[in-house]
Protein backbone atom coordinates (compact mmCIF):
# COMPACT_ATOMS: atom_id res chain seq x y z
CA UNK A 1 0.00 0.00 0.00
CA UNK A 2 2.84 2.55 1.31
CA UNK A 3 4.58 1.29 -1.95
CA UNK A 4 1.89 2.17 -3.91
CA UNK A 5 1.03 5.36 -2.41
CA UNK A 6 4.94 6.16 -3.29
CA UNK A 7 4.85 4.91 -6.88
CA UNK A 8 1.59 7.03 -7.21
CA UNK A 9 3.12 10.34 -5.12
CA UNK A 10 6.51 9.88 -8.05
CA UNK A 11 3.99 9.26 -10.88
CA UNK A 12 1.98 12.37 -10.14
CA UNK A 13 5.67 14.49 -9.43
CA UNK A 14 6.77 13.43 -13.33
CA UNK A 15 3.57 14.04 -14.44
CA UNK A 16 3.57 17.50 -13.24
CA UNK A 17 7.10 17.65 -14.17
CA UNK A 18 6.48 16.92 -17.51
CA UNK A 19 3.47 19.18 -18.09
CA UNK A 20 5.53 22.10 -16.42
CA UNK A 21 8.35 21.60 -18.78
CA UNK A 22 6.29 21.80 -21.46
CA UNK A 23 3.88 24.87 -20.16
CA UNK A 24 7.01 26.62 -19.69
CA UNK A 25 8.23 26.02 -23.66
CA UNK A 26 5.37 27.73 -24.34
CA UNK A 27 4.77 30.17 -22.15
CA UNK A 28 3.89 33.67 -23.32
CA UNK A 29 5.02 36.29 -21.88
CA UNK A 30 1.43 38.37 -21.22
CA UNK A 31 1.54 41.89 -23.15
CA UNK A 32 1.90 45.22 -21.69
CA UNK A 33 -1.26 47.18 -20.65
CA UNK A 34 0.00 50.77 -21.84
CA UNK A 35 1.14 48.73 -25.54
CA UNK A 36 -2.38 46.56 -25.43
CA UNK A 37 -3.68 50.04 -25.35
CA UNK A 38 -1.55 52.03 -27.87
CA UNK A 39 -2.49 48.93 -30.40
CA UNK A 40 -6.22 49.48 -30.33
CA UNK A 41 -5.74 53.25 -30.43
CA UNK A 42 -3.83 52.29 -33.83
CA UNK A 43 -6.63 49.61 -34.91
CA UNK A 44 -8.56 52.37 -34.48
CA UNK A 45 -7.71 54.57 -37.31
CA UNK A 46 -7.05 51.76 -39.63
CA UNK A 47 -9.42 50.68 -42.40
CA UNK A 48 -9.31 46.74 -42.25
CA UNK A 49 -11.79 45.60 -44.81
CA UNK A 50 -11.13 42.04 -44.76
CA UNK A 51 -10.84 41.50 -40.79
CA UNK A 52 -6.60 40.98 -41.00
CA UNK A 53 -7.05 42.15 -37.03
CA UNK A 54 -9.98 40.46 -35.41
CA UNK A 55 -7.74 39.21 -33.12
CA UNK A 56 -6.63 43.00 -31.91
CA UNK A 57 -9.37 42.91 -28.91
CA UNK A 58 -9.70 44.67 -25.62
CA UNK A 59 -8.26 42.42 -22.46
CA UNK A 60 -6.47 40.33 -24.79
CA UNK A 61 -2.67 39.24 -24.75
CA UNK A 62 -1.84 41.39 -27.47
CA UNK A 63 1.89 39.42 -27.91
CA UNK A 64 -0.69 37.20 -29.53
CA UNK A 65 -2.72 39.02 -31.81
CA UNK A 66 -2.13 38.63 -35.72
CA UNK A 67 0.97 40.52 -36.74
CA UNK A 68 2.55 41.29 -33.41
CA UNK A 69 5.54 40.18 -31.63
CA UNK A 70 6.73 40.74 -28.43
CA UNK A 71 10.19 40.44 -26.71
CA UNK A 72 10.38 36.92 -25.21
CA UNK A 73 11.31 38.02 -21.62
CA UNK A 74 10.16 41.59 -21.29
CA UNK A 75 7.29 41.34 -23.10
CA UNK A 76 7.68 44.51 -25.10
CA UNK A 77 6.11 44.78 -28.35
CA UNK A 78 9.14 44.60 -31.01
CA UNK A 79 7.66 43.96 -34.34
CA UNK A 80 4.71 44.79 -36.09
CA UNK A 81 4.21 42.52 -39.76
CA UNK A 82 1.38 43.91 -40.91
CA UNK A 83 1.88 43.59 -44.76
CA UNK A 84 -0.77 41.13 -45.98
CA UNK A 85 -0.62 37.51 -46.64
CA UNK A 86 -2.05 37.65 -50.34
CA UNK A 87 -0.11 41.50 -50.94
CA UNK A 88 2.15 41.35 -53.46
CA UNK A 89 0.28 40.17 -56.20
CA UNK A 90 -1.80 43.37 -57.10
CA UNK A 91 -3.04 45.14 -53.55
CA UNK A 92 -4.93 41.86 -51.65
CA UNK A 93 -8.35 41.75 -50.27
CA UNK A 94 -6.67 41.78 -47.09
CA UNK A 95 -4.63 45.44 -47.75
CA UNK A 96 -5.16 47.71 -44.61
CA UNK A 97 -5.76 51.22 -45.35
CA UNK A 98 -6.80 54.31 -43.32
CA UNK A 99 -4.32 56.71 -40.95
CA UNK A 100 -1.50 56.07 -38.83
CA UNK A 101 -2.37 56.79 -35.12
CA UNK A 102 0.54 58.37 -33.10
CA UNK A 103 0.12 55.97 -30.49
CA UNK A 104 2.73 54.08 -32.42
CA UNK A 105 5.00 56.19 -30.66
CA UNK A 106 4.17 54.18 -27.36
CA UNK A 107 5.90 51.38 -28.59
CA UNK A 108 9.29 52.11 -27.58
CA UNK A 109 11.04 48.94 -28.22
CA UNK A 110 9.61 48.58 -31.73
CA UNK A 111 12.40 47.85 -33.77
CA UNK A 112 10.81 46.42 -36.90
CA UNK A 113 7.76 47.33 -38.82
CA UNK A 114 6.32 46.08 -42.27
CA UNK A 115 3.19 48.34 -43.31
CA UNK A 116 3.96 47.14 -47.50
CA UNK A 117 1.54 46.20 -49.91
CA UNK A 118 -1.14 47.80 -48.25
CA UNK A 119 -3.99 51.05 -49.37
CA UNK A 120 -2.64 54.03 -47.49
CA UNK A 121 -3.83 56.03 -50.74
CA UNK A 122 -5.52 58.67 -48.64
CA UNK A 123 -2.00 59.94 -46.26
CA UNK A 124 1.73 60.84 -46.90
CA UNK A 125 3.88 59.05 -44.56
CA UNK A 126 3.69 60.42 -41.25
CA UNK A 127 6.44 62.52 -40.03
CA UNK A 128 6.46 61.22 -36.29
CA UNK A 129 7.59 57.70 -37.84
CA UNK A 130 11.18 59.38 -37.49
CA UNK A 131 10.83 58.85 -33.31
CA UNK A 132 10.60 55.43 -33.68
CA UNK A 133 13.95 55.43 -32.90
CA UNK A 134 14.46 51.71 -32.30
CA UNK A 135 13.60 51.10 -35.41
CA UNK A 136 16.08 48.84 -37.26
CA UNK A 137 13.83 47.59 -39.72
CA UNK A 138 11.00 49.83 -42.32
CA UNK A 139 9.20 48.65 -44.60
CA UNK A 140 6.90 50.97 -46.27
CA UNK A 141 7.38 49.41 -50.20
CA UNK A 142 4.42 49.37 -52.32
CA UNK A 143 1.89 50.90 -49.79
CA UNK A 144 0.50 53.78 -52.00
CA UNK A 145 1.36 55.97 -49.54
CA UNK A 146 1.14 60.25 -51.57
CA UNK A 147 3.02 63.14 -51.06
CA UNK A 148 6.39 63.85 -49.98
CA UNK A 149 8.70 61.89 -47.73
CA UNK A 150 8.98 63.13 -44.33
CA UNK A 151 12.90 64.00 -43.82
CA UNK A 152 12.50 63.09 -40.20
CA UNK A 153 12.90 59.52 -41.24
CA UNK A 154 16.62 60.66 -41.44
CA UNK A 155 16.61 60.59 -37.53
CA UNK A 156 16.47 57.23 -37.55
CA UNK A 157 20.14 56.12 -37.27
CA UNK A 158 19.28 52.52 -35.98
CA UNK A 159 17.83 51.23 -39.49
CA UNK A 160 19.45 48.60 -41.28
CA UNK A 161 16.65 48.27 -43.70
CA UNK A 162 14.55 50.57 -45.49
CA UNK A 163 12.18 50.29 -48.21
CA UNK A 164 10.31 52.99 -49.24
CA UNK A 165 9.22 51.47 -53.51
CA UNK A 166 6.99 52.06 -55.00
CA UNK A 167 4.06 54.22 -53.42
CA UNK A 168 3.04 57.67 -55.77
CA UNK A 169 5.74 60.02 -53.70
CA UNK A 170 5.66 63.65 -55.26
CA UNK A 171 9.01 64.69 -56.68
CA UNK A 172 12.02 64.07 -54.52
CA UNK A 173 14.27 67.50 -54.52
CA UNK A 174 17.13 66.11 -52.23
CA UNK A 175 18.03 62.91 -50.44
CA UNK A 176 20.28 64.78 -47.92
CA UNK A 177 17.97 63.29 -45.49
CA UNK A 178 19.29 60.14 -45.85
CA UNK A 179 22.50 61.03 -44.49
CA UNK A 180 21.76 60.45 -40.54
CA UNK A 181 20.75 56.84 -41.34
CA UNK A 182 24.39 55.99 -40.56
CA UNK A 183 23.55 52.16 -40.27
CA UNK A 184 21.97 51.41 -43.38
CA UNK A 185 22.96 48.25 -44.94
CA UNK A 186 20.03 47.89 -47.50
CA UNK A 187 18.01 50.93 -48.96
CA UNK A 188 15.56 50.40 -51.25
CA UNK A 189 13.52 54.09 -53.63
CA UNK A 190 12.76 51.78 -56.85
CA UNK A 191 9.56 53.76 -58.68
CA UNK A 192 10.84 57.29 -56.20
CA UNK A 193 11.19 60.12 -58.83
CA UNK A 194 15.25 61.16 -57.83
CA UNK A 195 15.52 63.04 -61.62
CA UNK A 196 15.55 66.48 -59.17
CA UNK A 197 17.80 64.99 -56.76
CA UNK A 198 21.08 65.08 -58.63
CA UNK A 199 23.78 64.56 -55.78
CA UNK A 200 21.39 60.76 -55.84
CA UNK A 201 24.95 58.96 -55.86
CA UNK A 202 27.17 60.90 -53.86
CA UNK A 203 24.69 61.27 -51.14
CA UNK A 204 23.64 57.84 -50.87
CA UNK A 205 27.55 56.69 -51.12
CA UNK A 206 29.59 59.08 -49.18
CA UNK A 207 26.58 58.79 -46.12
CA UNK A 208 25.65 55.26 -45.86
CA UNK A 209 29.19 53.25 -44.81
CA UNK A 210 27.04 50.38 -43.87
CA UNK A 211 25.37 50.01 -47.30
CA UNK A 212 25.40 46.35 -49.16
CA UNK A 213 21.98 46.83 -51.26
CA UNK A 214 20.97 49.77 -52.99
CA UNK A 215 18.30 49.23 -55.36
CA UNK A 216 17.17 52.71 -57.21
CA UNK A 217 15.21 50.82 -60.48
CA UNK A 218 12.59 53.10 -62.23
CA UNK A 219 13.75 56.34 -60.64
CA UNK A 220 13.72 58.73 -63.34
CA UNK A 221 17.94 59.15 -62.97
CA UNK A 222 19.04 60.66 -66.18
CA UNK A 223 22.78 61.19 -67.18
CA UNK A 224 25.88 59.79 -66.39
CA UNK A 225 26.49 57.64 -63.81
CA UNK A 226 28.78 59.68 -61.56
CA UNK A 227 31.95 57.68 -61.04
CA UNK A 228 31.77 57.50 -57.55
CA UNK A 229 31.83 54.19 -56.12
CA UNK A 230 35.55 54.16 -55.28
CA UNK A 231 35.16 54.07 -51.34
CA UNK A 232 32.15 51.42 -51.54
CA UNK A 233 33.96 48.06 -51.72
CA UNK A 234 31.54 46.08 -49.35
CA UNK A 235 28.55 46.54 -52.27
CA UNK A 236 26.67 43.59 -53.16
CA UNK A 237 23.76 44.49 -55.03
CA UNK A 238 23.37 47.36 -57.05
CA UNK A 239 20.38 47.89 -59.16
CA UNK A 240 19.66 51.24 -61.07
CA UNK A 241 17.25 49.39 -64.24
CA UNK A 242 15.14 51.04 -66.13
CA UNK A 243 16.41 54.60 -65.84
CA UNK A 244 17.71 57.05 -68.53
CA UNK A 245 21.18 56.97 -67.54
CA UNK A 246 23.47 57.68 -70.25
CA UNK A 247 27.16 57.51 -70.10
CA UNK A 248 29.87 54.64 -69.84
CA UNK A 249 29.90 52.37 -67.06
CA UNK A 250 32.01 54.06 -65.09
CA UNK A 251 35.24 53.06 -63.80
CA UNK A 252 35.48 52.75 -60.28
CA UNK A 253 31.79 51.11 -60.61
CA UNK A 254 34.70 47.84 -61.52
CA UNK A 255 36.26 48.24 -58.25
CA UNK A 256 33.07 46.36 -56.20
CA UNK A 257 35.18 42.95 -55.60
CA UNK A 258 32.27 42.30 -53.27
CA UNK A 259 29.13 42.88 -55.72
CA UNK A 260 27.28 39.77 -56.38
CA UNK A 261 24.18 41.28 -58.33
CA UNK A 262 24.65 44.44 -61.24
CA UNK A 263 21.72 45.48 -62.87
CA UNK A 264 21.54 48.08 -64.84
CA UNK A 265 19.15 46.96 -67.28
CA UNK A 266 16.73 49.54 -69.33
CA UNK A 267 18.92 52.03 -69.73
CA UNK A 268 20.94 54.18 -72.19
CA UNK A 269 24.48 53.25 -71.08
CA UNK A 270 27.28 53.43 -74.11
CA UNK A 271 30.70 52.39 -74.32
CA UNK A 272 32.28 49.01 -74.46
CA UNK A 273 32.44 46.92 -71.05
CA UNK A 274 35.90 47.50 -69.72
CA UNK A 275 38.40 45.19 -68.67
CA UNK A 276 38.62 45.55 -65.61
CA UNK A 277 35.28 43.94 -65.40
CA UNK A 278 37.14 41.07 -64.49
CA UNK A 279 37.62 42.90 -60.62
CA UNK A 280 33.96 42.19 -59.99
CA UNK A 281 35.14 38.71 -59.20
CA UNK A 282 31.85 37.96 -56.70
CA UNK A 283 29.74 38.60 -59.26
CA UNK A 284 26.87 36.11 -59.86
CA UNK A 285 24.34 37.98 -61.49
CA UNK A 286 25.12 40.28 -64.53
CA UNK A 287 22.43 42.37 -66.31
CA UNK A 288 22.99 44.99 -68.77
CA UNK A 289 20.64 44.26 -71.18
CA UNK A 290 18.59 46.82 -73.03
CA UNK A 291 21.39 49.46 -73.13
CA UNK A 292 23.71 50.54 -76.13
CA UNK A 293 26.66 48.87 -75.26
CA UNK A 294 29.24 47.97 -78.08
CA UNK A 295 32.38 46.04 -78.84
CA UNK A 296 33.48 42.71 -77.83
CA UNK A 297 32.70 41.32 -74.44
CA UNK A 298 36.08 41.50 -72.71
CA UNK A 299 39.09 37.84 -72.29
CA UNK A 300 38.66 39.02 -68.59
CA UNK A 301 35.06 38.26 -68.10
CA UNK A 302 36.68 34.90 -67.50
CA UNK A 303 38.24 36.14 -64.48
CA UNK A 304 34.45 35.58 -63.05
CA UNK A 305 34.28 32.42 -61.49
CA UNK A 306 30.99 32.81 -59.59
CA UNK A 307 28.78 33.94 -62.47
CA UNK A 308 25.54 31.98 -63.00
CA UNK A 309 23.77 34.41 -64.75
CA UNK A 310 24.56 36.67 -67.79
CA UNK A 311 21.83 38.90 -69.86
CA UNK A 312 23.37 41.48 -72.34
CA UNK A 313 20.44 41.31 -74.38
CA UNK A 314 19.37 44.16 -76.94
CA UNK A 315 23.15 45.92 -77.04
CA UNK A 316 25.73 46.22 -79.90
CA UNK A 317 27.78 43.19 -79.36
CA UNK A 318 29.37 42.41 -82.13
CA UNK A 319 31.78 39.14 -81.95
CA UNK A 320 32.12 35.36 -82.43
CA UNK A 321 30.11 33.62 -80.10
CA UNK A 322 32.55 30.78 -79.89
CA UNK A 323 34.86 33.69 -79.02
CA UNK A 324 32.73 34.54 -76.31
CA UNK A 325 32.06 30.67 -74.54
CA UNK A 326 35.73 30.11 -75.16
CA UNK A 327 35.82 33.53 -72.21
CA UNK A 328 33.57 32.13 -70.30
CA UNK A 329 34.68 28.40 -70.04
CA UNK A 330 37.78 29.64 -68.61
CA UNK A 331 36.31 29.43 -65.21
CA UNK A 332 32.74 29.09 -65.61
CA UNK A 333 31.96 25.85 -67.15
CA UNK A 334 30.80 24.59 -63.54
CA UNK A 335 28.64 27.53 -62.27
CA UNK A 336 27.11 29.43 -65.49
CA UNK A 337 22.77 28.82 -65.78
CA UNK A 338 21.48 31.14 -67.92
CA UNK A 339 23.16 33.14 -70.82
CA UNK A 340 20.90 35.66 -72.97
CA UNK A 341 22.33 37.62 -75.44
CA UNK A 342 19.64 37.95 -77.96
CA UNK A 343 19.47 41.08 -80.07
CA UNK A 344 22.96 41.54 -80.58
CA UNK A 345 25.52 41.45 -83.60
CA UNK A 346 26.78 38.22 -82.67
CA UNK A 347 28.34 36.13 -85.58
CA UNK A 348 30.19 32.49 -86.16
CA UNK A 349 27.99 29.44 -85.36
CA UNK A 350 27.68 27.33 -82.23
CA UNK A 351 30.35 24.10 -81.47
CA UNK A 352 30.27 21.47 -79.08
CA UNK A 353 31.84 23.46 -76.49
CA UNK A 354 28.34 24.02 -75.60
CA UNK A 355 28.25 20.65 -73.97
CA UNK A 356 31.51 21.37 -71.44
CA UNK A 357 29.12 24.17 -69.66
CA UNK A 358 27.84 21.66 -67.29
CA UNK A 359 24.63 23.14 -65.46
CA UNK A 360 23.72 25.50 -68.49
CA UNK A 361 20.11 25.70 -68.91
CA UNK A 362 19.10 28.68 -70.36
CA UNK A 363 20.56 30.06 -73.82
CA UNK A 364 18.84 32.59 -75.95
CA UNK A 365 20.90 33.66 -78.67
CA UNK A 366 18.28 34.67 -81.38
CA UNK A 367 18.47 37.87 -83.88
CA UNK A 368 21.90 37.55 -84.13
CA UNK A 369 23.78 36.27 -87.21
CA UNK A 370 24.36 33.32 -85.87
CA UNK A 371 24.43 30.51 -88.80
CA UNK A 372 23.90 26.72 -88.09
CA UNK A 373 23.86 23.89 -87.71
CA UNK A 374 23.54 23.34 -83.50
CA UNK A 375 25.97 21.34 -82.09
CA UNK A 376 25.02 17.49 -80.80
CA UNK A 377 26.42 18.05 -77.62
CA UNK A 378 24.37 20.85 -75.96
CA UNK A 379 24.62 19.47 -72.26
CA UNK A 380 21.79 20.41 -69.96
CA UNK A 381 20.11 22.61 -71.79
CA UNK A 382 16.79 23.03 -71.67
CA UNK A 383 15.68 26.06 -73.17
CA UNK A 384 17.85 27.14 -76.45
CA UNK A 385 17.07 29.97 -78.99
CA UNK A 386 19.74 30.58 -81.43
CA UNK A 387 18.24 31.22 -85.18
CA UNK A 388 15.53 34.19 -85.75
CA UNK A 389 12.20 33.86 -85.54
CA UNK A 390 9.95 35.82 -87.95
C1 LIG B 1 14.29 34.55 -26.71
O1 LIG B 1 14.56 34.61 -28.08
C2 LIG B 1 15.92 34.53 -28.41
C3 LIG B 1 16.09 34.72 -29.89
O2 LIG B 1 14.96 35.21 -30.49
C4 LIG B 1 16.43 33.18 -27.99
O3 LIG B 1 17.82 33.09 -28.28
C5 LIG B 1 16.21 33.02 -26.50
O4 LIG B 1 16.61 31.74 -26.13
C6 LIG B 1 14.76 33.23 -26.15
N1 LIG B 1 14.63 33.22 -24.72
C7 LIG B 1 13.65 32.55 -24.11
C8 LIG B 1 13.62 32.69 -22.61
O5 LIG B 1 12.85 31.89 -24.70
C1 LIG C 1 -7.51 51.98 -51.74
O1 LIG C 1 -8.17 52.81 -50.83
C2 LIG C 1 -8.95 53.83 -51.44
C3 LIG C 1 -9.46 54.77 -50.35
O2 LIG C 1 -9.87 54.07 -49.23
C4 LIG C 1 -10.08 53.18 -52.22
O3 LIG C 1 -10.85 54.17 -52.87
C5 LIG C 1 -9.46 52.28 -53.28
O4 LIG C 1 -10.45 51.57 -53.97
C6 LIG C 1 -8.51 51.27 -52.63
N1 LIG C 1 -7.80 50.58 -53.70
C7 LIG C 1 -7.70 49.26 -53.73
C8 LIG C 1 -6.98 48.69 -54.90
O5 LIG C 1 -8.16 48.54 -52.87
C1 LIG D 1 22.69 62.14 -71.47
O1 LIG D 1 21.49 62.65 -70.94
C2 LIG D 1 21.58 64.01 -70.58
C3 LIG D 1 20.30 64.36 -69.85
O2 LIG D 1 19.19 63.84 -70.52
C4 LIG D 1 21.80 64.84 -71.85
O3 LIG D 1 21.88 66.20 -71.51
C5 LIG D 1 23.09 64.39 -72.48
O4 LIG D 1 23.28 65.06 -73.71
C6 LIG D 1 23.06 62.89 -72.72
N1 LIG D 1 24.38 62.45 -73.16
C7 LIG D 1 24.57 61.55 -74.10
C8 LIG D 1 25.98 61.18 -74.39
O5 LIG D 1 23.64 61.04 -74.73
C1 LIG E 1 36.97 58.17 -49.83
O1 LIG E 1 37.53 58.08 -48.55
C2 LIG E 1 38.57 59.00 -48.32
C3 LIG E 1 39.16 58.71 -46.96
O2 LIG E 1 38.36 57.91 -46.18
C4 LIG E 1 38.01 60.42 -48.41
O3 LIG E 1 39.04 61.36 -48.20
C5 LIG E 1 37.40 60.61 -49.79
O4 LIG E 1 36.79 61.87 -49.87
C6 LIG E 1 36.39 59.56 -50.06
N1 LIG E 1 35.93 59.66 -51.44
C7 LIG E 1 34.67 59.60 -51.77
C8 LIG E 1 34.40 59.66 -53.22
O5 LIG E 1 33.78 59.46 -50.94
C1 LIG F 1 41.32 46.05 -61.10
O1 LIG F 1 42.33 45.30 -60.45
C2 LIG F 1 43.63 45.64 -60.86
C3 LIG F 1 44.60 44.66 -60.24
O2 LIG F 1 44.28 44.43 -58.91
C4 LIG F 1 43.93 47.09 -60.48
O3 LIG F 1 45.21 47.47 -60.89
C5 LIG F 1 42.89 47.98 -61.13
O4 LIG F 1 43.04 49.31 -60.70
C6 LIG F 1 41.50 47.52 -60.80
N1 LIG F 1 40.54 48.29 -61.56
C7 LIG F 1 39.51 48.87 -61.02
C8 LIG F 1 38.61 49.66 -61.90
O5 LIG F 1 39.25 48.76 -59.83
C1 LIG G 1 26.10 37.45 -91.30
O1 LIG G 1 27.18 36.54 -91.36
C2 LIG G 1 27.57 36.16 -92.70
C3 LIG G 1 28.70 35.17 -92.60
O2 LIG G 1 28.35 34.12 -91.75
C4 LIG G 1 28.00 37.41 -93.46
O3 LIG G 1 28.29 37.04 -94.80
C5 LIG G 1 26.90 38.44 -93.43
O4 LIG G 1 27.35 39.66 -94.03
C6 LIG G 1 26.48 38.73 -92.00
N1 LIG G 1 25.32 39.62 -91.97
C7 LIG G 1 25.27 40.72 -91.23
C8 LIG G 1 24.01 41.52 -91.33
O5 LIG G 1 26.18 41.05 -90.48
Amino acid sequence: MTILTISLFSFLLLIASVCLSFCNCNSNVLCIESERDALLKFKIDLIDPSNSLSSWVEGGDCCDWNGVVCHNSTAHVTQLLLAPPDGRQGYGRSALGGKINPSLLELQHLNWLDLSNNNFSTIQIPKFLGLLGSLTYLNLSQARFQGAIPRNLGNLSELQYLDLGRNYFSKVKSLQWISGLSSLQYLDLSGVHLRKATDWLQVTLSNLPSLLELRLSDCSLEGPIPDYFGNMSFLEVVDFSSNSLNSSIPNSLYSLNHLRSLTLSFNDLQGEISSAIGNLSSLIHLDLSFNELQGKVPDSLGDLCKLKEMDLSSNGIDQDISQILLILSTCCLDCLVSLRMSYNQLSGHLTDQLGQFKILAYMDLARNNISGPIPWSIGELSFLKVFDVS
